[in-house]
């Protein structure tokens, strides 16, 4: 019994239990109650009564060596696993704050438009950008093989020319016309395409907002004031309108809308090239060919129409001075425009 005692005791010091499989393969063969050291116990019995106290001794001091050894690899083993789920992560240290994001300068000038209309009855349309030749050109009085249709450089989609990138949002006006019934009231902002090299003060891609008034007795006296009061509404009540003759193929007569430079205030510098004004779109009464294109009565209906630069009107509002900055996504540009609706 003795010499038992002292193998297992042995056996004990000499186990390995560095794994969680071996300190269960420790635990039945030591601790658990068909262990070992419980069938030392059990032998007990069968030793002499005078030696019954000592030999029991021995066992209990066994068996707290066996625990002993069992808890103090337990513990061990659970700090190894801590230690090894640790990333190196820190979670004391403070938290990155959660920046928050800013609307496209371009979409909130294009909301501030739409706002600024609707408070005088104008709904919002769109249309397609990939567009075909009748609404870009030919329902819009370009006649056919017309130097005018050389104005906007086209990106053509298909070899008869027939598809192609919209070159203004006076598609939509077309699109509208042939849809509904007068009266009309609509804006159409969008984004338009020309083959242009990209540059300061030109791009590819960029933005227009349409706008398009049928009804009967429409007049140039209606198209003035509705762009006094965008301008005042737009840049401020200080700000003057001012129409120059022109020519586009869908309107007759035909203005180029300036407004006053709010760089310089009229003073004339370098943005307004010395003259005090700068221009921002294009407008005129609707020609009764384009109306009669479109089904509309032109005896009986009249109508203004006229088209924005979005890039353009951004510009002025937040005195911006290179177009690229729209399309680059820097986010040292785009976070100056935090906290505007
Ligand atoms: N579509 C013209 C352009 O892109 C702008 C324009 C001029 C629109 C006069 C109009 C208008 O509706 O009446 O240059």
């Amino acid at each position: 019994m003795v010499e038992k005692i002292q193998q297992v005791e042995q056996d004990i010091a000499a186990a390995v239990v560095g794994s969680a499989a071996e300190l269960e393969a420790f635990r039945i063969a030591y601790i658990g109650r068909k262990g070992k050291i419980a069938a030392l116990f059990d032998d007990l019995k069968q030793v002499a009564p005078e030696q019954r106290r000592q030999v029991g001794q021995e066992l209990n001091r066994l068996k707290n060596l066996a625990q002993e050894k069992f808890d103090q690899a337990q513990e061990q083993l659970a700090n190894a696993t801590a230690e090894s789920a640790d990333t190196g992560f820190d979670f004391t240290l403070p938290t990155v704050p959660n920046t928050l994001g800013t609307r496209h300068p371009l979409s909130l000038v294009r909301s501030e438009i739409i706002r600024i209309f609707e408070r005088i009855g104008f709904n919002v349309s769109e249309g397609p950008e990939m567009e075909d030749d009748w609404h870009n050109f030919t329902a819009l009085n370009f006649p056919e093989n017309h130097p005018a249709r050389e104005m906007q450089d086209t990106f053509f989609l298909s070899q008869d020319r027939d598809k192609l990138l919209r070159t203004h949002t006076s598609t939509v006006q077309v699109r509208l016309m042939e849809m509904q019934k007068p009266p009309l009231r609509s804006i159409m902002p969008g984004r338009v395409y020309r083959n242009e090299a990209i540059s300061a003060r030109a791009h590819m891609v960029f933005h227009q907002v349409e706008g398009l008034y049928v009804d009967k007795n429409v007049s140039f006296a209606d198209l003035k004031q509705t762009l006094y009061y965008f301008a005042k509404e737009m840049f401020g009540p200080d700000t003057k309108v001012r129409f120059r003759p022109s020519f586009f193929p869908f309107t007759e007569p035909s203005a180029e809308i300036d407004i006053t430079c709010l760089i310089c205030k009229g003073e004339g510098c370098n943005i307004c090239k010395g003259t005090g004004w700068v221009e921002i779109g294009g407008s005129g009464m609707v020609d009764p060919n384009v109306l009669e294109n479109c089904s509309i009565d032109s005896e009986t209906y009249s109508g203004f129409a006229f088209g924005m630069g979005i890039e353009r009107i951004t510009m002025l509002k937040y005195q911006i001075k290179d177009l690229r900055l729209f399309t680059e996504n820097d986010v040292r540009f785009l976070r100056q425009f935090k906290g505007i609706l």
